[in-house]
């Protein structure tokens, strides 16, 4: 038991090893976008935890689905029974893709997600009899995952550090982000651009052997490592053009800003020029965090060509888990699914997502504010944003932050007034060890006062932080 008192002060004993440095106050009960902590505050979630809670918490369709299936059944084992609410949410996802896709298969996160991905894209090339494909190409400053194969797939030095001796080097090969303000060169325009990193990739498909790859994996928008990212345009379809150029899949990472956090449904269909992938994950969005206990969920997404390739030879998917497919998770998902499409969701995620971004914009980066010489980017869509600081310019020698991370601090100062927001550092270069950004990534049916409220908050905790902390 650890008796450190919680960042409120509360001293409750812990048993839990914490994510983090400190010690996290404790939630005890949620409603919308408003949360109760132990003390009895109530703070606002701007950030949908991690990008996935979608229409806040215990929205009334959501919990009246879970309850009726509770009272049905919970749970089956999918090797032995299928379910009604798999097989509903499977025929959502896959009409989704208005032709992109033809199967769908669950699993119970982000990280299963993307195991999957890995090991359906291998199976496909297995039972095509093209056995001389086992390298994957992704990206620097990505991230897919925390168990050991999505670590070795993805790439960020300091998430690798403590595992690099016991990840898998030789299957996993990494190329440049597309991260334009810290990487396009100057004088270099946005198609020069896409086109360096474009014959990159295909300088790694030659270098690896172009019948060695079984394909490029991205994250559609980048999330955790650096921060609301999207690509520049024409990116996706230049990279998947080499996949197709070599026979190889393209594969899309939308587990953090699918399933409409970037106000479409899928992020390829706005963000990605609608390049659709081979074969895609996504999690947190589907299942929206309403489902805490019984129900976390994601999805692999497969196209016509991967599930042939399946299909036509052993017929199913080797690979699983006990509680993928359940009836719980697939039930609540489905319900958060309807919510979105009735309650005409998606609309309002863009159009409050900009006038978040416009207020940002204009309280952070206006020639007066405070925060300005220090604001390098705002960016994002729909309901996601990544606000990025750097402290590298002429006025850089005004603050000082006493060896702590900027981004941290306005985290916990968010925190102190109210405000759920995520800090997160190391996405400013390739090495990881540079560089703060926020991401805020508010509900989907959020309000426009609800969005004032949170740029309040935010600004003011920049502003105080910058304050405490000038010399
Ligand atoms: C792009 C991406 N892939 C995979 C994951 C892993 O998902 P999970 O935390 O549900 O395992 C995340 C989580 O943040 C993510 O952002």
């Amino acid at each position: 038991m650890s008796t450190k008192p919680a960042t409120n002060g509360h001293v409750t004993p812990t048993a839990i090893l914490h994510r983090t440095p400190w010690r996290p106050p404790t939630a005890v009960s949620a409603e919308g976008m408003y949360i109760t902590l132990d003390d009895g505050r109530t703070v606002i979630d701007g950030v949908g935890g991690a990008a996935v809670s979608c229409i806040g918490n215990g929205h009334p369709e959501v919990k009246k689905a879970l309850k009726e299936q509770v009272d049905k059944m919970s749970y089956v084992y999918n090797m032995q029974l299928s379910n009604q609410p798999a097989e509903e949410l499977a025929k959502f996802l896959v009409e989704s893709g208005n032709g992109a896709f033809e199967l769908c298969g669950f699993v119970s996160g982000g990280s299963e997600a993307m195991e999957g991905v890995v090991k359906l894209a291998r199976q496909y090339y297995y039972e095509t009899g093209q056995l001389k494909r086992t390298n994957f190409i992704a990206r620097q400053l990505s991230f897919h995952g925390n168990t050991l194969g999505t670590l070795s797939l993805a790439h960020h030095p300091t998430r690798r550090a403590p595992y690099e001796d016991i990840l898998t080097h030789s299957c996993f090969h990494h190329v440049s982000p597309a991260y334009a303000v810290r990487f396009q060169k100057k004088g270099e325009t946005e198609e020069e651009y896409v086109e360096r990193l474009r014959k990159e990739l295909e300088d790694k498909f030659e270098e690896l052997g172009p019948d060695t790859v079984i394909g490029f994996v991205a994250e559609t928008v980048v999330g955790a490592t650096t921060g609301v990212v999207p690509a520049p345009k024409g990116y996706f379809p230049a990279m998947k053009s080499v996949c197709e150029k070599y026979g190889a899949l393209f594969i899309l990472d939308e587990v953090m800003s699918g399933m409409g956090r970037m106000g479409t449904l899928h992020a390829w269909e706005s963000f990605g020029d609608g390049a659709a992938p081979d074969i895609q994950a996504v999690a947190k969005g589907l299942g929206g965090g309403e489902t805490p206990r019984y129900a976390a969920i994601g999805a692999i997404l497969m196209s016509k060509k991967v599930a042939d390739g399946v299909r036509d030879t052993s017929g199913f998917w080797k690979h699983g888990h006990t509680y993928q497919a359940n009836p719980l998770s697939c039930a609540a998902s489905l319900a958060v699914q309807k919510v979105i499409v009735s309650e005409n969701l998606l609309e309002n995620c863009r159009t409050q997502g900009a006038y978040l971004s416009s207020l940002l914009r204009a309280r952070l980066q206006s020639p007066n504010s405070l925060a300005a010489p220090f604001t390098f980017d705002i960016r994002g869509g729909g309901g996601f944003w990544g606000i990025e600081f750097d402290f590298t310019g002429p006025q850089a020698a005004s603050v000082d932050f006493k060896g702590k991370s900027f981004a941290m601090l306005v985290q916990a100062k968010c925190l102190d007034k109210g405000l759920v927001a995520m800090g997160l550092t190391g996405g400013a270069d390739v090495s990881g060890s540079k560089g703060d950004h926020m991401i805020l990534a508010p509900a989907y049916n959020v309000t426009k006062e609800q969005v004032g409220t949170i740029a309040d908050l935010f600004v003011e905790s920049v502003e105080d932080v910058l304050k405490a902390h000038s010399t």
